[in-house]
């Protein structure tokens, strides 16, 4: 049994047809200026901005739209010195979870004195210590970045993804509107789907840690998720989407971690594939989860078995239900159209393990999972297994 402490602030307006609300949040936090934060046109496409341009009217706002997927360090700077420039009291991030990350990043370095790198390179300490309020319009379920305190900022120049967060980061509200599923090309609605998939599997796959309530909180997350596989090809059943949306949501707004012992191993392994080739975020854990989960066999075992039979309702000897579920996992994701092999992804891997071996040298990440057991050699075995 673990003790926990759980905190999250954000206020979600989930449903269809709630942006008339956004003046009335606005009002309540007495916000004046607003920085309206974007990506690279999807919210223009679909017609998203100027609803949200006309709800707005009556405030004073300016646009940052460019904030591409894994949000760039030289880009977001570029909002930063907007903001400061032009008064900012508030921004509002319209997007996924990139978007969303950018502006978490935005916030907390405008009102940075010293070089806003330090903090996510974690120089000698640096934090932020003040951050500018801000808001999101979620336009894609995955992340979950609508309703937590974590961002992910990537710095492409220096081959580096480094993560950030903290009680100042999380949103001061969030809008979850199922109906912009209708939007998504299927890529990003398998890799919403997957992206949950693995929050919840790295906060439940780990140990047996005798938080009955929480495990089953968190295999009706997976259950659910493979129930709205069906939005692929039908992206605008709002049941589905509804669904969908929730689930992401519910994968990593802090409510699974509390009373687990989770891993993570997955998402930081994963962070370097897209760093070197640029894979997308979700895909990145398809192919490292299925070759973790193998490598750590013995030490999650108990785990896949219950796993195994509560969520595809497997029989036979532990070790057969264990890899069966392994199996079954990684076969969902290929069922959703997603490659779980790196080879599928790149010819070249020759930079692969010793990329990763620098950089996890260099952050001292010597002893990943939840109990300190993947090491370099089960990284190394993890790498190699999943080319
Ligand atoms: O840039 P635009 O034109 O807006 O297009 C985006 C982007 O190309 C498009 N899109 C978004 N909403 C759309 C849409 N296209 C059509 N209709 C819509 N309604 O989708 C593409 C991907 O968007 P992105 O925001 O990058 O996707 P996602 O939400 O998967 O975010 C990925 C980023 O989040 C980080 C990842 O590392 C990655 O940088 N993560 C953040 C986490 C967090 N803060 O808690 C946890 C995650 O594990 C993850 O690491
Ligand atoms: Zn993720």
């Amino acid at each position: 049994m673990v003790n926990f402490e759980s905190w999250n602030p954000t206020r979600v307006v989930f449903g269809a047809d709630q942006l008339h609300r956004l003046p009335e949040l606005l009002n309540e936090l007495k916000v004046k200026r607003i920085l309206i934060a974007y990506g690279g046109g999807s919210v223009e496409r679909i017609g998203l901005l100027s609803k949200i341009k006309n709800v707005l009217s009556s405030f004073s706002t300016i646009d940052f739209g460019g904030i591409e997927p894994n949000p760039q360090y030289s880009t977001l700077m570029k909002a930063v010195e907007l903001a400061r420039n032009s008064d900012v009291d508030f921004i509002l991030a319209v997007g996924g979870g990139s978007v969303i990350d950018g502006v978490k990043f935005i916030s907390g370095a405008i009102p940075y004195p010293g070089e806003p790198w330090d903090v996510l390179s974690k120089k000698d300490g640096a934090v932020f210590e003040k951050a500018i309020p801000f808001g999101t319009i979620l336009t894609i379920p995955a992340t979950g970045s609508e309703v937590n305190s974590g961002a992910v900022i990537s710095r492409s120049e220096m081959n580096e993804k480094r993560t950030m967060g903290g009680p100042l980061f999380f949103p001061k509200f969030s809008f979850c509107d199922p109906t912009v599923v209708a939007t998504l090309p299927k890529r990003q609605l398998a890799n919403g789907i997957i992206d949950a998939c693995v929050h919840t599997l790295e906060q439940y796959l780990t140990t047996m840690y005798d938080n009955w309530l929480q495990e089953r909180e968190a295999e009706a997350v997976l259950a659910t998720l493979i129930d709205v596989k069906g939005i692929l090809d039908n992206p605008s059943d709002y049941k589905l989407a509804y669904n969908f949306m929730l689930c992401a949501s519910h994968a990593l707004n802090g409510n699974l971690r509390c009373g687990a012992v989770t891993d993570w191993a997955t998402h930081m392994i994963g962070h370097e594939l897209t760093v070197l080739y640029n894979i997308d975020h979700a895909r990145t854990l398809a192919i490292i989860a299925p070759r973790l989960y193998e490598v750590q066999f013995e030490h999650k075992k108990d785990k896949l078995v219950q796993y195994g039979k509560r969520i595809f309702g497997l029989t036979g000897t532990d070790t057969e239900i264990a890899q069966n579920a392994i199996r079954l996992t990684e076969e969902f994701f290929q069922s959703l159209g997603v490659e779980t092999h790196l080879r599928e992804y790149e010819a070249d891997t020759t930079r692969l393990i010793q990329h990763v071996k620098t950089k996890f040298t260099e952050r001292g990440w010597t002893e990943l999972g939840e109990n300190g057991t993947i090491q370099w050699p089960q990284v190394e075995t993890i790498l190699n297994n999943c080319i």
